[in-house]
């Protein structure tokens, strides 16, 4: 049996509605949740609210209501956003919860009877935002870096937790556990941060002064500081200590936070389990932050985002792909609504929408939209060569899964998509439906192609649930999602299905039509989608489009139908054209034809393609190449 997995996110404070930065740790731990599932873990996943603390109180009074009323509300709100995103979590944690409340009491008690919370008097300066005592080494030009306002000085009696008894054992720790805290960068902080010594941590609030938290239980004049509170979260969940939660999942636990919350986490965290007798926790995963112009959102500064408004324009999972696909983790992500409707324009409606829909569409035109029984005996080094494209792609998704690097999860399969599609051109069925005797090569070609967007569709499951649940039924196969090992046997779709003609998994999407519908029109019926969008002239003139002359062609070894030329554009070029089931090579010697020069440059079977050659193509006739009607000097611009 492989290891259970229990994955966490921060307890959000109550303070202020969901936004952006608060989905996107949800939305990673799901997928991290979803993808240990598909590997067979049995898997824990838990989330909640953090609803003690001044900040809470204040947030209260703002809006007139009492703390309890208050608290209530708005970690209503996010225990209702996780599933119109498709979160899964298996439990919703509340630090007012009884259940907790006694897990931090008996806790507290454990530690105080074994001596390392002690009663002392201490003057220095508290953030009230950050609940918290700074020192003075920690501001920045005498005010709190976080929250940018000067601190209060303030003068009492508190309890404090011996937390420098354990820093050296901390350094051994992190030291002897390499993966403690990840990405490296974050640990590395720790480490520093632990080479000036540590101080003792006030752990206590007078209730003179805050009577919105957990009584101490050994001085009733006393609630508990928040985060001594908020932490325990992690095993009070669980049941700790007698749940068979906690003794099924825990240590096996990954934490996830962002690089605000390093320090409580990767300090006051191990420290406070070591001190209970509670095995400390197995992993730390911090990732940056999301920024919106530079600077990071967070309801203290106002700027931020609503996902809930995202995901009803957008739906949950093209906003889950863009969450995973644009930041890398660990580090910061600018987030703009035009990015997003770039990734979904390129990434989803292109390249994967289109060839879902252009599969089925070519199983419609050349079997009747049946799915063909698979010869085991008719297999081609090609695809051979897909298959193995198929387990390769596995391999690096699922490590990099395990690493919790989502975007080169994600672009493992977009690779994959990439070659499927080369596989199609390269197959070219349209010219296998041609002959009667190349029947049983086209009905193989096609159920190779249906069986890798079978794969595909298994991959998408932890990132794109619903985009993986409608792909795998329109293959009919059944619903729920399949497990990662094997998931590269072919032959799992059943032959004789009757496929549906066509699938729009993704819409193109016009930014402009959006913004004007949820800005200024609320509630107009519109349809977002359209096929082409209307493009600025500009657009246009970004495209570097000349005239080219064909100094060399060949055919390109194993494919059916690249050539790959050899042109000049006012300088010599090589480029890959999909022609050559329309045009013989040596036929083109000298003609004249019309390219993109500056798009990126892919490889295709093996050759660097420098830019694209310009055809009139449709599935109803041959291809033909665009040209000039007059020779013209090769690198004439086309305006
Ligand atoms: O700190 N970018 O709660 P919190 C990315 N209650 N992630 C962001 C983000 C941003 N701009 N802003 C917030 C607390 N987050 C404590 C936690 S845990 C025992 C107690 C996410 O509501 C990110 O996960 O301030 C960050 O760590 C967390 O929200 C902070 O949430
Ligand atoms: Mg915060």
């Amino acid at each position: 049996m492989p290891e259970p997995f229990y994955i966490t996110t921060p307890i959000y404070y109550v303070n202020a509605r969901p936004h952006l930065g608060h989905a996107y740790t949800t939305v990673i731990a799901d997928v991290a949740n979803r993808f240990h599932r598909l590997c067979g873990r049995e898997t824990y996943f838990l989330t909640g609210t953090d609803e003690h603390g001044d900040k809470v109180v204040r947030a209260a009074k703002e809006e007139g209501l009492s703390p309890l009323t208050y608290v209530d509300k708005i970690s209503g709100l996010f225990r209702d956003l996780w599933p119109e995103l498709d979160v899964e979590y298996d439990y919703f944690v509340r630090t007012t919860d009884l259940a907790h409340t006694n897990v931090v009491r008996e806790v507290l008690q454990r530690i105080y009877d074994s001596g390392d919370i002690y009663f002392s008097e201490y003057e220095g300066a508290y953030c009230f935002g950050c609940e918290r005592f700074y020192t003075d080494r920690e501001l920045a030009d005498g005010k709190c870096p976080d929250h940018k306002t000067v601190p209060e000085v303030i003068k009492e009696s508190n309890y404090f937790f011996k937390m420098s008894k354990y820093q050296d054992w901390l350094i051994d720790h992190i030291q002897d556990n390499p993966d403690f805290i990840c990405p490296e960068r974050y640990r590395n902080e720790v480490l520093s941060f632990l080479r000036e010594p540590l101080g003792d941590l006030c752990i206590s609030r007078p209730k003179t002064r805050l009577k919105w938290g957990v009584t101490l239980p050994f001085d009733d004049q006393y609630v508990t500081y928040v985060w001594f509170d908020a932490l325990l979260n992690y095993v009070s969940a669980l049941k700790y200590p007698e749940g068979e939660q906690f003794k099924k999942f825990w240590p096996a636990v990954r934490h996830i936070v962002a690089k605000d919350i390093l320090k409580p986490h990767g300090i006051y965290w191990p420290i406070i389990l070591k001190a209970a007798g509670i095995p400390v926790y197995r992993q730390l995963h911090v990732h940056g932050y999301w920024n919106v112009d530079e600077t990071k959102m967070s309801k203290t500064l106002g700027n931020v985002v609503d996902p809930l408004e995202l995901k009803n324009i957008y739906g949950s999972d093209a906003f889950r792909y863009f969450l995973l696909r644009e930041m890398v983790f660990g580090l910061d992500s600018s987030f703009s609504e035009k990015a997003l409707v770039q990734r979904i324009n390129s990434d989803l409606a292109n390249d994967l929408g289109n060839l879902f829909s252009r599969s089925l569409t070519m199983v419609h035109k050349y079997l009747k939209g049946i799915v063909p029984r698979r010869e085991e005996t008719l297999q081609s080094t090609l695809e051979l060569d897909l298959r193995s494209y198929a387990l390769n792609a596995i391999e690096q998704y699922r490590k990099a899964m395990e690493n919790f690097s989502f975007h080169k999860a994600l672009i493992a399969v977009w690779e994959f998509i990439n070659h499927i599609n080369k596989y199609i051109d390269v197959m070219a069925p349209w010219q296998l439906a041609k002959k009667k005797s190349q029947r049983k090569q086209l009905e193989q070609a096609l159920f190779n192609i249906l069986e890798s967007l079978r794969v595909v569709a298994g991959l998408l499951y932890p990132a794109m649930p619903q985009t993986s649940r409608t792909m795998l039924e329109r293959l009919g196969m059944e619903p729920g999602y399949q497990g990662l090992d094997g998931l590269a046997t072919w032959g799992k779709i059943p032959p004789g299905t009757k496929l549906p003609k066509t699938v729009t998994l993704f819409p193109r999407i016009d930014i402009d039509k959006v913004k004007a519908k949820t800005r200024d029109a609320p509630g107009n019926g519109e349809d977002v989608g359209m096929q082409k969008p209307l493009v600025p002239i500009e657009s246009f003139q970004q495209l570097d489009i000349r005239v080219a002359t064909v100094l060399d062609a060949e055919p390109v070894p194993r494919s059916k139908n690249l050539l790959k030329l050899k042109v000049d554009v006012g300088e010599e070029r090589t480029i890959v054209a999909g022609i050559a089931n329309s045009y013989q090579a040596e036929d083109l010697l000298g003609r004249q034809v019309i390219v993109v020069a500056n798009l990126k440059p892919v490889r295709l079977m093996g050759v660097l393609s420098q830019g694209m050659v310009l055809t009139a193509t449709s599935d109803k006739d041959p291809c033909k190449l665009v040209t000039v009607d007059n020779p013209a000097t090769p690198g004439t611009p086309i305006k």
